[in-house]
């Protein structure tokens, strides 16, 4: 099966998730401004990730997903991902329930792929990271690893 992974990354913690999915899955990771509607189309899994920013993914991600022609995902399969911040590094405790229910990043990348004609193989993924800058926090990387397993 021909499998690709495309993220983002401001601070580098969403690069490295990426690219321990794609060590998982034996697929190249690219960063979404080297990626292009061609690539995508006619895979077998496609998995997108993002750095949380604002609830959502970032504007290069969204601008990617948004852009594909109509069905561009017709008969791939799916997966989406983000990063996102330790609710417990939050201080205030009205920002940390405003972070708690804004909603993430991997699940508006899913409802983009779906969109375009993907077939979603599971809910968005979030993994984390102590502060806003990163680091992840331990264990993620393996985490991210048995999840990609799972996807296949
Ligand atoms: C401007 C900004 C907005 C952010 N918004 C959110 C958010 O809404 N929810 C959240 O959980 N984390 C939020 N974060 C934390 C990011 O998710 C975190 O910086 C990101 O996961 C790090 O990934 P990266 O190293 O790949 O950029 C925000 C961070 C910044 C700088």
């Amino acid at each position: 099966m021909t499998a690709l992974v495309i993220y983002d990354s401001v601070f580098g913690n969403t690069e490295k998730i990426a690219l321990a999915i794609g060590a998982a899955l034996s697929a190249p990771t690219l960063p979404v401004g080297q990626a292009t509607p061609e690539q995508v189309s006619g895979l077998g899994l496609l998995v997108v990730g993002s750095p949380t920013r604002g609830f959502r993914p970032t504007e290069a991600v969204s601008k990617f997903l948004n852009e594909l022609p109509k069905n561009d995902l017709a008969g791939v399969q799916v997966a989406s991902f983000d990063t996102r911040i330790a609710l417990e590094t939050i201080d205030s405790s009205v920002f940390r329930f405003i972070v708690d229910k804004g909603g993430y990043a991997a699940s508006t990348i899913a409802k983009l792929l779906e969109k375009k004609g993907g077939k979603l193989l599971a809910p968005g993924e979030g993994f984390i990271v102590m502060g806003e800058q990163g680091p992840l926090k331990e264990g993620e990387l393996e985490r991210a690893a048995e999840w990609a397993k799972q996807l296949i």
